[in-house]
């Protein structure tokens, strides 16, 4: 398994709590909802989407091209034409580090 990396400052994460990355060749987007923050990858499992630029409602993350959503805590996909999950990683703040580990 992977080491947790820092990929970012906390001071970094824009007013929208959305912050897209590549690291290590990989589309993630980082998630903060209140105090908590979530990694999935940047990319829907319907037809390549770029989720962070979607619209998120409570936990759920809503791509912009045909509209599937998905949980930002899991990865799940919530509903249609998403129907396999995206790849959630595990995070961690540091400090002001944002240290995220990438899953296989
Ligand atoms: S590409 Fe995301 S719902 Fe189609």
């Amino acid at each position: 398994m992977s080491e947790f990396i820092p990929v970012a400052k906390v001071a970094e994460m824009p007013d929208s709590g959305r912050l897209c990355l590549e690291v290590a060749d990989r589309f993630i987007v980082i998630v903060k909802i209140e105090n908590d923050y979530f990694c999935i990858d940047d990319v829907c499992t319907h037809d390549g989407g770029p989720l962070g630029e979607g619209e998120l409602h409570g936990f759920c993350l809503a791509c912009p091209r045909h509209g599937a959503q998905f949980d930002v805590r899991t990865g799940e996909a919530l509903t249609m034409p998403a129907t396999e999950p995206t790849a959630c990683h595990e995070i961690q703040i540091k400090g002001d580090d944002i240290l995220v580990r990438l899953c296989e």
